[in-house]
């Protein structure tokens, strides 16, 4: 049955002491969000995690913080009382290595997704925020370094990666529903790999881009010139800035246009996991000698984002250089490492 189109009606820009929930605070692009709204002067922000409060990445002055968790309903309805814009960042996730591992945990984040939607339509939030994943696309077109980019209607037919895409396909279409049915303005970003500081970069969940800097940093600490890389390294990525990830989702969410409408929101400048040793080895002016885990978890032989859409409708997309976001990604960790090798407390984000 074909969907009844909805009439768009303008609502009321946001006002700066209007409440903002963030859930999945405690987190890498949750904590990063809730400091980019506080900076953008917003005085009203509700961030919540199920970690407890001294593992959050980032502890933001004058937010709200709540340790609890969106799987359960009831807490979500707490967590929604008096949102006006609502941003899901909660799900349990990781690199490769996890989700390859843990496809029930990720998909059991479906009850996030499920219980946060209705709260937020519940409490009568003007806006719901999705964080949806490049993994959500059909992985049949994925199998060669030299991919084409993926564009938004690549999703379907559906075969997504297992476990953690299907359940963002899924999310995605509550969504969707969200705002045929019901009416609440809902938007979706497929990200693709993000990075920057106050990621996670140890620990099991940490993605390729950190896990290179602290392999990088381990060798030059241990004075051992070897790095174990995952798959044959011609595996092809793109990686988007912290930062263009954040204003991404603030245009996104703020354009009627795309109510409903699954963007990716990710970078065009596509690297092997060769290239991205090479860049990280450039930074801590070292050369490594390289060996090549087949067995390790590797994800899909190549994936990139096409920004065609997103450049149509926002006229914008992330342009951050992957050599510049590194650097700063690189120091960071660098200092991270240094603080837990003197003993310090440090989150593995
Ligand atoms: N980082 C990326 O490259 C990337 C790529 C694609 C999609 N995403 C999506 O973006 C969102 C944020 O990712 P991230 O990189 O910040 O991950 P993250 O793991 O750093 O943060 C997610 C946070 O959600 C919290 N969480 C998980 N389940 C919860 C629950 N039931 N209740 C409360 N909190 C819960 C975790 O404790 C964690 O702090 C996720 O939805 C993720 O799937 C991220």
């Amino acid at each position: 049955m074909q969907e009844q189109k909805r009439i768009v009606e303008k609502d009321a820009p946001l006002k700066k002491d209007d409440l903002i929930v963030i859930t999945g605070a405690g987190g890498f692009i949750g904590g990063n969000l809730a400091l980019y709204f506080r900076k953008k002067g917003f005085t009203c922000i509700r961030a919540a995690d199920k970690k407890p409060l001294y593992e959050w990445y980032l502890q933001v002055p004058g937010v709200e913080n709540l340790c609890l968790d969106v799987s359960n309903e009831t807490n979500c309805h707490r967590v929604c009382e008096g949102a006006v814009e609502v941003y899901n960042l909660a799900a349990d996730m990781g690199g490769m290595g996890f989700i390859e591992r843990f496809r029930v945990e990720c998909l059991r984040s479906i009850l996030v997704n499920t219980h946060m939607v209705e709260a937020a339509y519940k409490a009568g939030a003007r806006r719901y925020f999705f964080s949806s994943s490049a993994c959500a696309y059909n992985t049949d077109l994925q199998k060669d370094p030299n991919v084409r980019a993926l564009k938004e209607s690549d999703a379907y037919p559906a075969m997504a990666e297992r476990g953690y895409g299907w359940e963002k396909l899924m999310s995605e279409m509550f969504c969707q529903e969200y705002w045929h049915e019901r009416g609440m303005k809902t938007f979706i970003a497929r990200f693709h790999n993000v990075y920057g500081p106050h990621g996670t970069w140890d620990g099991g969940r940490e993605k390729a881009p950190a896990a290179i800097c602290r392999k990088v940093i381990e060798a030059l600490d241990k004075q051992d010139p070897r790095i174990n890389i995952w798959g044959d390294g011609h595996q092809t990525r793109s990686f988007m800035y912290i930062d263009d990830c954040l204003k991404g989702i603030d245009m996104i969410m703020h354009c009627d246009e795309l109510i409903a409408t699954p963007i990716n929101l990710g970078t065009s400048e596509m690297v092997s996991i060769n290239k991205l040793v090479s860049k990280v080895e450039k930074l801590a002016g070292v050369k490594l000698k390289r060996s090549y885990d087949l067995d390790a978890p590797k994800g899909v032989a190549g994936r990139n984002s096409d920004n065609t859409f997103i450049k149509q409708v926002l006229k914008w997309e992330p342009n951050t250089p992957l050599d510049k976001g590194l650097a700063v990604t690189y120091k960071w960790i660098k200092a991270q490492y240094e603080k837990r090798k003197k003993g310090h407390r440090v989150g593995i984000g």
